[in-house]
């Protein structure tokens, strides 16, 4: 079978590499891919927004499957023309994937179909959204109603903080269009946990749990990034909080998902928090999460392939997917700077001695003239998989030393809370 990819991270190359296990597979494409994928796939100069591009590559490259993996080409519509276009793929339609890209609707079909969730109020008028904010207990949560790179939550610590990011996202537009509509909703205390799942719309299949560490620094601090590291399991997910979860969150939303005339075919990451009145569901993703990819798919232990074509075909209760109890860590190596200013283009070098068992997955990098150069800022990220967490996260950063270049930068307590949770 020959496969297309759309994405170039780390999360599309760890698809790529546990989409090569299928025997079936002869050749796997990715639009755009990065430098780093060497092998692994042979990339192609289309980006991944450039729908009509992907089309026609797909058409004339004889391509069976296709796997949309980033937000921006779903909330496009780059699924329904590949399947207009007789290719096969998965992924979320348009009219789905608005789950990810609308605050405003994914908050209102929370609770219209009365799914755990912080209250919340949207607005369209910054003066509105002021009047609220006078009379508001803080820290509060602002939320741009469309896709900013994952950069449009604000947390307001006080009333100044709250004026200014409703002025910054509805007065001066730094999100554009996605800042015509806010969501202001209360600040939810308690542990956070990502859980991806494949569903085809009428069955659900939770994937293993992972924690995300999406600030900057050690510690939980700087600036939020699109995700430093990852853990997998998430102890603080146990089998309980997952039972009440699936009943509370996942199989309703799938389920309001088809009563709203909007099935949801793909992954769903779900973002959760774990409060002292029960799970709450923080956000919907349409997708799968990156860096979370990184770590939930080295625990996978059936074929992905055969799963992500059930997810297509309807049939994904007829598939097995299993996961391994192992524990996975993934450390991600940034330019320093990154997620703000930063630097591109020095060489990557992996040591010879690079274990074995690990696994690579390039996120910013370039091939130029035989050299693997650093392009952007998260660069790459090394997974490691073992028994316990304690012993992954060890191997991870272990083998994290062993790739260099300069200007690196990497949080050095991925797993650190997850380690010391006590549950
Ligand atoms: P998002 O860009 O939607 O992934 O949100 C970024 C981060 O903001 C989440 O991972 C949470 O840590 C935080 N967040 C979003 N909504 C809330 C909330 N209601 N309460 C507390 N933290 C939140
Ligand atoms: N790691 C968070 C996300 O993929 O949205």
């Amino acid at each position: 079978m020959n496969i297309l990819v759309v994405g170039g991270g780390g999360r599309e190359h760890a698809i790529i590499k546990k989409i090569k296990e299928n025997s079936k597979v002869k050749k796997i494409y990715a639009l755009p891919g990065n430098g780093g994928y060497g092998s692994d796939a042979q990339c192609v100069p289309i980006a991944a927004t450039d729908i009509e591009k992907i089309v026609e590559f797909a058409r004339s490259n004889e391509i069976d499957f296709a796997v949309v993996a980033p937000d921006d080409p779903l909330a496009m519509g780059a699924v329904d023309e590949l399947e207009k276009a007789g290719i096969p793929s998965f992924g979320p339609t348009k009219s789905a994937a608005i789950i990810e890209s609308s605050k405003v609707f994914s908050k209102n079909l929370m609770k219209k179909y009365s799914i755990p969730t912080a209250r919340y109020e949207v607005f369209d008028s910054p003066e509105k959204a002021k009047e609220y904010l006078e009379k508001s207990d803080y820290p509060i949560v602002i939320k741009a109603d469309g896709l900013a790179l994952g950069k449009g939550v604000i947390i307001a610590e006080d009333k100044k903080q709250a004026f200014d990011a409703v002025d910054s996202v509805m007065n001066d537009k730094v999100f554009g269009e996605s800042g015509n509509s806010i969501v202001i909703e209360e600040f939810l205390e308690g542990p956070e946990v990502s859980v991806l799942s494949f569903t085809d719309g009428k069955t659900v299949v939770p994937m293993v749990s992972s924690m995300d560490h999406k600030r900057a620094l050690d510690g939980d601090k700087g600036s939020n990034t699109g995700g430093m590291g990852t853990v997998a399991p998430n102890p603080y997910y146990t089998a309980d909080v997952a039972n009440e979860c699936m009943e509370k969150i996942f199989l309703p939303t799938v389920s309001a998902m088809n009563k709203e005339g909007r099935p949801f075919i793909g992954c769903l990451y779900l973002g959760l928090r774990l409060t002292k009145n029960g799970p709450k569901g923080i956000e919907y993703n349409c997708r799968f999460g990156d860096p979370e990819t990184q770590v939930v798919l080295p625990l996978l232990k059936s074929d992905l392939l055969d799963i992500m074509m059930a997810v297509q075909s309807s049939t994904l209760s007829e598939v097995s997917v299993e996961f391994s109890d192992e524990c996975a860590c993934c450390v991600v190596k940034a330019s320093s700077g990154y997620p703000k200013k930063y630097e591109k283009g020095y060489e990557i070098t992996v040591s010879a001695d690079f274990p074995q068992d690990a696994l690579l997955y390039f996120a910013g990098a370039k091939n130029e003239g035989g050299k693997l150069l650093t392009n952007g800022g998260r660069v790459l990220g090394v997974t490691a998989v073992a028994d316990t967490l304690e012993g992954a996260v060890k191997k991870a950063y272990s083998a994290a030393d062993k790739v260099k270049f300069d200007n690196e930068y990497m949080r050095t307590d991925i797993g650190k809370r997850a380690l010391s949770a006590d549950i």
